[in-house]
């Protein structure tokens, strides 16, 4: 497979875009799987029709503006997107300008091949291009692939959120 990358790392025969509208219907199967790949590894995701509704709902009428989806091209076919967006910290916590990684899914087709890669460098340009000062994504602890990916891509943990929750009755 490492040989379909290009000299630079780059994937041959795949293109990242900016997601129009028409993109939606695509990029909302390849989020299904996504959540029924994170369910899977026991990450507390819906992956019912109203899960959907309401994802595309947090972002859809945000395009462009404080959401940004970039898709990832093969033969003709989205095979890949990434979901970002940017968030303000408090005032308080020093008030910068944060681009949020909300998810990343590449169709195993196409896994390996330094598809993700190449979204992710997209999304911290544009993101860094629309004013954020750092970039932040959260893993699942249980998703040790997506962990290592995000190492490899050069992000490092900064904070680690530590969870109660009451003992089954
Ligand atoms: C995680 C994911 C986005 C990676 O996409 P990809 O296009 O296959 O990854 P790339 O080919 O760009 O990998 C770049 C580097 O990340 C690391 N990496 C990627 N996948 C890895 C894996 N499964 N295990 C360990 N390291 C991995 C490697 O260092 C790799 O570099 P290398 O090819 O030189 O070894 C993809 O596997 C995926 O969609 N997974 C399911 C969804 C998911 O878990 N999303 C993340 C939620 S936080």
């Amino acid at each position: 497979m490492a040989d379909s990358a290009t000299a630079s790392g780059e994937v041959a025969g795949v293109g990242i875009r900016l997601a129009g509208e028409a993109d939606l219907p695509r990029v909302s199967r390849l989020w299904s799987a996504l959540a029924a790949d994170e369910q899977a590894l026991g990450v507390p995701i819906r992956a019912n029709e109203r899960a959907l509704e309401s994802w595309l709902g947090s972002f859809a009428r945000h395009l462009g503006r404080f959401t940004f989806l970039w898709v990832a091209e093969h033969e003709g076919v989205v095979k890949a997107f990434l979901l970002a967006r940017l968030k303000t910290r408090p005032v308080y916590l020093g008030g910068e300008l944060i681009g949020e990684l909300c998810s990343i899914y590449v169709d195993p087709d196409l896994r390996g091949l330094r598809t993700g890669a190449l979204l992710v460098r997209t999304a911290i340009r544009g993101l860094q291009d629309a004013g954020a000062n750092a970039i932040e994504v959260d893993a699942h602890e249980a998703n040790a692939a997506a962990c290592k990916f995000w190492e490899a891509q050069g992000f490092r943990v900064g904070f680690r959120t530590y969870r109660w929750r009451p003992p089954p009755q």
